[in-house]
């Protein structure tokens, strides 16, 4: 129904406008053979996150379901810091959430600096799916999870109090790179493409930022004739050169993945003129179920899955 309002909206517009649109065709090679199903995530906890991904798959599920499950894992996780349950806090020991959600139709959904709530990604397919907007952030996104039945609930754990008032001691006014996002990036068995990112971005970050992680383009993109890109890393770097659309864009002009993401990290790299030490890493995924990843310093891992296999993969960097 609301797929539906979208799409007569796209159409309306562009009728309206009277445009002569340059051409879209996508040249799609018949005899290339996909490998699907697929998952493919960041870190090492994305080896938990393919397996219920590929899990909800078996079980009837769309790669939309799939990766909602799938990065939902690493919400719940209380050891994993980075993201949902645990993540590290913001300056004033508050857990603060970003996440987006695309399917294969295109769809987008985010929800940025959200608190007090589990699973931001579902509340991102929330807005995607229940709503006419992308993006919900703050107090309004928090609300609207509320309406749609999520609960309030304590982000902060133990571990995570601790490590924030070790770093308040310290008297550190810096934020700290904080760069193990998950994202997931699943090809189902019809074809379908769809892509999840969720975080609690730089741990004490100044209350109030917002990393790439819901930043559609950014972090993740989607388009479903082309293939998947997700991003993991500093998000003041990554949403400055939108990589996860440029490696689309780049795959549709003929790139591999793994060519695709070489060229958005050094896309990064020149743009970094001040030569800081950061982590910037991308995933991507095409059409052809075909991986690609890529990252600026080394130590990026990215898991990959199929049917019955899930390994961890050590990815190729820039920097040496
Ligand atoms: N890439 C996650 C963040 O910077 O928030």
């Amino acid at each position: 129904m609301k797929s539906s309002r979208r799409n007569f909206i796209k159409t309306g517009v562009i009728v309206s406008a009277g445009l002569a649109l340059p051409s879209c065709e996508v040249k799609v090679d018949e005899k290339k053979v996909v490998k699907k199903p697929l998952v493919v995530s960041t870190w090492n906890h994305g080896l938990k996150a393919n397996e219920v991904a590929i899990e909800t798959l078996q079980n009837g599920g769309s790669a939309l379901d799939a990766v909602e499950a799938g990065v939902r894992t690493a919400e719940d996780d209380p050891e994993t810091n980075s993201v949902g349950y645990g993540g590290l806090p913001d300056a004033n020991g508050d857990v603060t959430l970003d996440a987006s959600i695309m399917d294969h139709l295109g769809n987008a959904g985010s929800v940025a600096y959200i608190k007090n709530i589990k699973n931001p990604i579902s509340v991102a397919r929330k807005v995607m799916e229940e709503t006419p907007h992308v993006m919900l952030a703050g107090d309004g996104a928090k609300q609207f999870a509320l309406k749609n039945g999520f609960k309030v609930e304590n982000l902060l754990t133990e571990n995570s109090r601790k490590s924030w008032e070790i770093w308040k001691k310290s008297n550190s006014n810096s934020p700290e790179e904080n760069h193990d996002t998950i994202g997931q990036i699943c090809l189902d068995e019809e074809g379908n493409l769809s892509g999840a990112v969720t975080t609690s971005g730089l741990a004490y970050k100044i209350p109030g930022r917002v990393g790439d992680s819901p930043i559609i383009g950014a972090a993740l993109f989607v388009d479903n004739e082309i293939g998947a890109a997700c991003a993991t890393g500093m998000g003041e770097w990554m949403m400055k050169t939108l990589g996860s659309f440029l490696i689309v864009e780049k795959m549709r002009e003929g790139f591999s993945p793994q060519e695709a993401c070489e060229f958005a990290v050094s896309r990064v790299k020149s743009k970094n003129y001040n030569n800081e030490y950061f982590q910037a890493a991308y995933i991507a995924v095409n059409k052809y179920g075909e991986v690609g990843s890529y990252s600026l310093q080394p130590g990026f891992e990215y898991a990959v899955a199929g049917k019955n296999t899930n390994e961890l993969i050590k990815s190729r960097s820039l920097n040496k």
